[in-house]
């Protein structure tokens, strides 16, 4: 006799169970699509959450960064420090500005960039002249860090900041993980300089694709808003002042956003008890959660943990019909790097690959899928 499957357990998929269609329509139907009232609707929610002076809506996370990033001054031949354990977007986009990054492992506990290795490589490896801070073997100027946010959770910002003010660095925070996630009371992307935003399928809102830069400088902010247009500097003729960029967030997407944004509490929530779930759950077994930096209040965008033989885990709970991901495989590990500057004690951020797997966490999820999910890890780990 045939067994039936059981149903499918999503890795962590769109949840549009608000007015997404509604507004989506009133969009189209206003005939604004480039921009519009709901581009502005969007913008404002997400300041008003945020409490940034400005959010500025674009096409993604990506153009978000590598706005942000021109904006701070990053130039060709700079160098900018990222943690070396991020999603390939963070480096990418300093590579789209002929710069190189400067890989930084991370903390084994929180999944972040390591600041004590950091203040080691600046303290030891560089050399300040004219206000600016110079590599002390190749002479490259070191003009920016973008911390990344891991899954929700913090860096340590103040400690980051003063850092960075100590060596001249710009701050742009990759929060494109951690909307919704809050250290002391504020929220992750308003520290630095910059922050920017996500809002990718798979994050915690979306837009389909779409992004944000938030900023509480109104220069920056008005700045970014020229540099997603073209740099078209005249109302009616096309005169571009400088380099520009197509990377708006169009209408009908942020409609989807200014409904997704009514629903970020509620998701939030969702996303918390099920990291607690997974957590008391599998209490048991020979398993590791992220560690939170002090004062985090994280969004928990993606439940994940370390296991030996994660990938061996991923397979079986496949043929339950359980989606699971590895971890982002660490930045110098790929080819476009392989170049670039690593610095690294213990290679924290290829063992957190190696071990880790990231698991079904969906805004929909169900008690019953939650319970089913901690099952099979324990059937398989035990
Ligand atoms: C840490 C990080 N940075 C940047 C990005 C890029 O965002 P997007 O996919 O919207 O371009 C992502 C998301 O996918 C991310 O997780």
């Amino acid at each position: 006799m045939e067994t039936s499957k059981p149903s499918p357990i999503p890795l962590c998929e769109p949840n549009l169970n608000g007015r997404e269609k509604q507004y989506m329509a009133e969009a189209v139907d206003s005939n604004w699509l480039s921009g519009g009232s709901f581009l502005r609707r969007f913008e404002q929610q997400l300041t008003d959450y945020t409490g940034a002076a400005h959010a500025i809506g674009v096409s993604n996370g990506t153009s978000a960064l590598q706005v942000a990033l021109t904006l701070a001054g990053v130039e060709k031949g700079d160098l900018v420090l990222v943690p070396d354990l991020t999603f390939v977007a963070t480096a990418n986009a300093v590579k789209y500005l002929g710069a190189d990054p400067v890989m930084i492992d991370i903390d084994a506990a929180t999944w972040l960039l390591d600041l004590d290795l950091m203040l080691d490589f600046l303290e030891n490896h560089t050399y300040q002249n004219h206000g600016g801070c110079f590599h002390r073997e190749n002479h490259r100027r070191i003009k920016a860090i973008v911390p990344v946010h891991l899954l929700g959770n913090v860096c340590e910002m103040g400690r980051l900041l003063a850092i960075a003010k100590q060596f001249a660095l710009t701050v742009v925070e990759d929060a494109a993980c951690s909307l919704g996630s809050f250290k002391g009371g504020k929220h992750s992307g308003t520290f630095g300089l910059l922050g920017t935003m996500s809002f990718n399928s798979n994050k915690i809102i979306t837009t389909a694709g779409g992004g944000a830069i938030l900023t509480n400088d109104d220069i920056l902010a008005k700045r970014a808003r020229h540099l997603i247009t073209q740099a078209k500097s005249h109302a009616t003729e096309y005169i571009h002042d400088s380099l520009g960029f197509n990377f708006r967030l169009v209408n009908p997407l942020a409609a989807m956003g200014c409904a997704q944004m009514e629903q970020l509490p509620a998701f939030v929530q969702v996303k918390k008890n099920a990291a607690a779930f997974y957590e008391q759950q599998l209490a048991q077994c020979n398993v590791t959660f992220q560690q939170l930096t002090p004062g985090t209040d994280s969004n928990y965008w993606h439940s994940a943990m370390l296991t030996d033989n994660s990938r061996g885990l991923l397979t079986a709970l496949t043929t339950e019909q359980i989606e699971t991901r590895p971890l982002w495989t660490p930045i110098h590990e790929l080819p476009v790097f392989r170049e670039d500057l690593y610095v690294s004690r213990t290679n924290a951020s290829s063992t957190i690959s190696r071990r880790g797997i990231m698991l079904p966490c969906s805004t929909s999820i169900s008690a019953g899928q939650l319970q089913r999910v901690c099952h099979a890890i324990r059937k398989h780990l035990n």
